[in-house]
């Protein structure tokens, strides 16, 4: 575990702070503050509670990951924020960014703060870009919709954008067509359009994983520095440890809809605390790693039918009837790190739980 490339500075450890109710006394720090949100979807099997009761803060400036298998929730949370859920979905609770609640805009107003407070890499960056436009028709367009510029100065913006992202000869790219550029280029070219307002969150939906290891590497470091040097607050979603590890200032830990743990990178790492965080440490291959990973025995519960104990109870190794008695309530490990688990103590000087 220690030789997972973990960020974990002093800085993130002082502003980490896990959401929830709590998150109020450092609202000034914080840019994206999600409470209770709960998302569900009409099915034929009845109502699939895909997110139940998440809440988390991103402090101005940092990195996010929300960690979790296949399934899990993780793009429904994004998806529930940037206001781009198919019609009859029920989304409750509250996303604040500059003291405004997203999930009470009507659509027109989404559409206006979409691009220039918040704007999202989709977790399929082929279908992202438009096969008949060129490049820079794409930008422009996304300028225009969410700025007074003209075209000209559009046009100018979008060269800006292509050398921010370190396009090799931005000029000649800025003609092409989607189908002549490879794939880290395209995913180059998505995160050049989802910065073209200079968001003040960007959502980041497994920006990666469809590209080869060596390229997924050097994507990761570019979104890192774009992140540093503009100042973003950056929410990335992804099923894998390591990137969360090399990119994250917090993690949080997701199952079946719920936040399972959320902490420092740092602590998440060199500390899990909820069984299925350990699961998924164990899952991950380490560098130099010989023997074959462990797998989390089981599969995740069907969402339609949650019942109310802890989700994960019947996959645990570690379960016990407490685990039965309810869906466990989010206690202190330490400090801001928290875990959703009957089997954590209770930290002495925080009290028994944390209301989350
Ligand atoms: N529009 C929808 N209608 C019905 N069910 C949906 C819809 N969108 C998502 N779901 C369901 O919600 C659950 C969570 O899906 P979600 O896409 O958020 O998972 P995820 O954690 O992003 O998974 P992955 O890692 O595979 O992308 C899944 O059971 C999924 O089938
Ligand atoms: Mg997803």
């Amino acid at each position: 575990m220690a030789l997972l490339a973990e960020r974990s500075d002093a800085s993130a450890r002082a502003t980490a702070h896990p959401g929830g109710p709590g998150a109020d006394a450092a609202a000034s720090d914080v840019a994206l503050d999600v409470r209770h949100l709960m998302t569900s979807f009409p099915t034929h099997a009845g109502w699939l509670h895909a997110v139940n009761d998440v809440s988390f803060t991103v402090p101005r400036g940092k990195v996010l990951a929300i960690l979790g298998e296949s399934g899990s929730g993780k793009s429904t949370i994004l998806r529930s924020i940037l206001g781009v859920q198919p019609r009859r979905t029920r989304i409750g609770g509250e996303a604040l960014i500059n003291g405004v609640d997203l999930l009470k805009m009507n659509p027109a107003e989404q559409e206006k703060i979409r691009g220039a407070w918040i704007s999202m890499i989709f977790q399929d960056p082929m279908t992202a870009l438009d096969p008949l436009f060129t490049v820079e028709q794409q930008i422009i367009e996304t300028i225009r919709r969410h700025t007074t510029m003209t075209k000209a100065e559009a046009a100018d913006r979008a060269l800006e954008l292509l050398k921010l992202v370190q396009i090799p000869s931005p000029e000649r790219r800025l003609k092409a067509y989607p189908f002549e550029l490879s794939g880290g280029m395209r995913q180059r070219i998505v995160i050049a359009i989802a910065l073209a307002c200079s968001p003040t969150v960007l959502l980041a939906d497994e920006p990666t994983t469809a590209l080869d290891v060596t390229v997924q590497a050097r994507v990761l470091d570019l979104l890192r520095e774009l992140q540093q040097t503009l100042g973003m607050s950056v929410v990335l979603v992804t099923h894998d440890l390591a990137v969360a590890a090399s990119i994250a200032d917090e993690i949080a830990v997701m199952y079946a809809g719920r936040i399972v743990e959320h902490g420092t990178t740092r602590e998440i790492v060199q500390s899990p605390t909820h069984p299925y965080t350990l699961g998924l440490l164990h899952a991950n291959v380490q560098p130099g790693q010989r023997e074959r990973p462990e797998a989390i025995p089981g599969s995740p519960p069907n969402l339609a039918n949650l019942g109310d104990s802890c989700a994960f109870a019947v996959r645990c190794p570690s379960a016990t009837e407490a685990c039965m008695a309810g869906v466990p309530e989010m206690r202190t490990v330490q400090g801001a790190h928290v875990a959703r688990c009957v089997l954590v103590k209770p930290a002495p000087s925080a009290g028994a739980t944390k209301e989350m």
